[in-house]
């Protein structure tokens, strides 16, 4: 059991510079980090918030810890992030609920500083330490400064629990006002980028309603733990071809995975065709695999080909020498399966790697994923499943080959 709490996520690789150029750790060893400028990076000014502290020792966590965790999730998740957590982590009993976020009790169980256990369906997971209310934000931070006497802080991470239902309010919170009040009051420079870096000491605000917010803390590990409330921090940008671009973007950076130039995918329900982009921009030869027409600017790549026609009417042997096969059809999960499991499991087709997106037609279809999970390892593969911050009632499984054919 020790064993299984105490897992950590798949070691977060450490760039040289992070997707929007900046400077990142070179590498952090028993607590030390070590931060490296990149090629052509402003010289760090002495009050640059890397140099604002000796980040050779590990800021220390709050000697009052917080009760209870708290997960935050795409709104209609919570029930499934609540079975999942009765799965893998029964010390801890679910407490308060809200569309967004469910809060955990811990009980005597006191997990590091940096935990983040494979919840699938949480977009990021930290300490409670409990809720500030009040009529502004001057109030609200007067009594967060009660509520967290821990003044140290690497940086401050501000979210809305259920973003689309703040995109829907009259007034919405500018979570960025919030954030700018908060590092005033903490101390901390305004030009703190809104990412934590790895071993970063994160202060966590969520702002529950206009008037109240949840205040937590954790340590940035993984790399969505680096990102506030654990959202994807990229856009989608104007001239890719579809949403997808973005998913697998995403995909991409959570799992880390490794795609390389020269590498064949195949994906399979490619239109209109953003993902097959992304795969195409990664430096892949890609065959597109869909009924529907794919857009222009992915159809006209001279590495892209699109085989007009339905997974399962595609032969076999075509299937040979693909590194990757995506999916991401918007059919029921179990006939997604059977179109990948036709695939995996046929003569000389060896893949590295499978991404796929199961489409859940509602949210009780998410009790059936540990079944489909075992599918993927039927197939000797080796699978994890997230549910993307960028996708909608959806999961993301990337398997990779675990044993030889
Ligand atoms: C969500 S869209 C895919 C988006 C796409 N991945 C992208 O990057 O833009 C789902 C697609 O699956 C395709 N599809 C559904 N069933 C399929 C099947 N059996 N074989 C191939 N494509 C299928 C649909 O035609 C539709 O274009």
């Amino acid at each position: 059991m020790a064993k299984r709490l105490f897992r950590r996520p798949a070691p977060v690789p450490f760039p040289r510079s992070d997707e929007k150029g900046r400077p990142g750790p070179l590498g952090a060893r028993a607590g030390l980090i070590f931060w490296v400028y990149d090629w052509g990076m402003p010289e760090p000014s002495p009050t640059s918030p890397s140099l604002r502290r000796d980040r050779s020792v590990a800021t220390p966590a709050p000697a009052v810890r917080g009760t209870f965790l708290l997960a935050t999730c795409q709104g209609g998740a919570e029930a499934s992030l609540v079975s999942r957590q009765e799965a893998i982590l029964p010390e801890v009993s679910k407490a308060a609920w809200r569309r967004g976020v469910v809060t955990f009790r811990l009980g005597n169980f006191d997990p590091p500083d940096d935990f983040f256990p494979d919840l699938i369906y949480a977009r990021t997971v930290i300490r409670s330490l409990g809720q500030v209310a009040g009529a502004s934000d001057p109030e609200r931070i007067a009594s967060m400064r009660t509520l967290v006497t821990h003044t140290e802080w690497d940086t401050i991470h501000v979210w809305h629990r259920d973003p689309r239902l703040a995109a829907q309010t009259d007034s919405p919170v500018d979570s960025l006002a919030v954030r700018g009040a908060l590092l005033d009051a903490y101390g901390l420079p305004a030009s703190l980028p809104p990412a934590a870096r790895p071993g970063d000491l994160v202060l966590d605000c969520v702002i529950d309603a206009a008037d109240r917010w949840w205040v937590g803390w954790h340590r940035a590990g993984t790399v969505t733990s680096c990102q506030p409330g654990g959202m994807h921090p990229n856009e989608l940008p104007s001239d890719k071809a579809s949403r997808a671009w973005l998913k697998l973007d995403e995909a991409i950076a959570t799992f880390g995975v490794d795609l390389r130039p020269g590498q064949r995918a195949v994906e399979l329900g490619a239109s209109p065709g953003g993902a097959c982009q992304r795969l195409l921009e990664a430096g892949l030869t890609v065959v597109g695999i869909d009924p529907a027409l794919v857009d222009d600017r992915v159809a006209g790549h001279p590495n892209f080909e699109q085989w007009r026609m339905r997974a399962r009417d595609v032969k076999l042997k075509n299937f040979r020498g693909f590194d990757w096969i995506v999916a991401d059809m918007n059919i029921d999960p179990r006939s997604t399966l059977e179109s990948i499991g036709r695939i995996v499991t046929a003569a000389g087709v060896k893949p590295a790697g499978i991404i796929a997106t199961l489409k859940l037609p509602d949210w009780s279809r998410a009790a059936e994923l540990p079944g489909w999970l075992d599918q993927f390892r039927e197939w000797g593969f080796a699978p994890r499943a997230r549910q993307v911050s960028t996708g909608g009632r959806e999961v993301c499984v990337v398997a990779l080959k675990s044993r030889r054919k």
